[in-house]
């Protein structure tokens, strides 16, 4: 069975990408996919220091919590990073998470599909870009592993907004359809 990680990165309370994460996983439990969900909130994660120590070690050397969830992203067929859109780009704390996985580039890795679920108080479809393509990045450092799809949802910049919108049920679609 293909197992699925989602990866919440926003650390805000009543964070409305949080909220459309669990229902991505609810719908690819639902569709018959292994699942496991990380949140960053209350994670200890350092920024990447640059020594490279991981391209020797596999692992790196910063005893926190990034290398747990490297290593569970190494053992995941899907990946589905959550963010909230900062200045147009991803949020740092998903950046430094990437930066701190860069062991992957080195070491055993099962995922081959990678996804982007964003959230934006602005609605423009062009909002997710700059985010979408900083992934694309990562991505094209890994033979054979594609960036599959993502969805964006705009128009929620309080906490919770996506409660009131009919986002909660395109993203229990978009985890049913990760199984495809
Ligand atoms: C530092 C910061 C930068 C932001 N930049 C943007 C932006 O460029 N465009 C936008 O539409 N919303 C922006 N927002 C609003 C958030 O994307 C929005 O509130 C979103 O719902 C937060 O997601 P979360 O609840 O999952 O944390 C920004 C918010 C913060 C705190």
């Amino acid at each position: 069975m293909k197992k699925a990680l989602i990866i919440s990165t926003s650390i805000r309370e009543g964070s409305n990408s949080e909220r459309l994460a669990k229902e991505v996983l609810k719908g690819a439990k639902e569709a018959g996919l292994e699942t496991s969900f990380v949140s960053l909130k209350g994670k200890s994660i350092a920024f990447c220091r640059g020594c490279l120590a991981c391209q020797k070690l596999g692992r790196c050397v910063i005893d926190d919590d990034a290398n747990a969830i490297t290593d569970e992203i190494a053992n995941s067929d899907i990946i589905v990073f959550a963010t909230p859109i900062y200045y147009y780009e991803m949020a740092g704390q998903m950046k430094t998470l990437i930066d701190r996985a860069n062991s992957l580039y080195v070491s055993q890795r099962r995922f081959k599909d990678v996804y982007l679920l964003s959230v934006a108080a602005e609605e423009e479809s062009s909002v997710p870009e700059k985010a979408l393509s900083g992934l694309q990045g990562w991505v094209d450092c890994f033979e054979g592993v594609r960036l599959k799809g993502s969805l964006f949802v705009g128009g929620v910049g309080e906490p919770l907004a996506v409660i009131k919108s009919d986002a909660l049920a395109k993203a229990y679609d978009f985890g049913r359809k990760l199984a495809c």
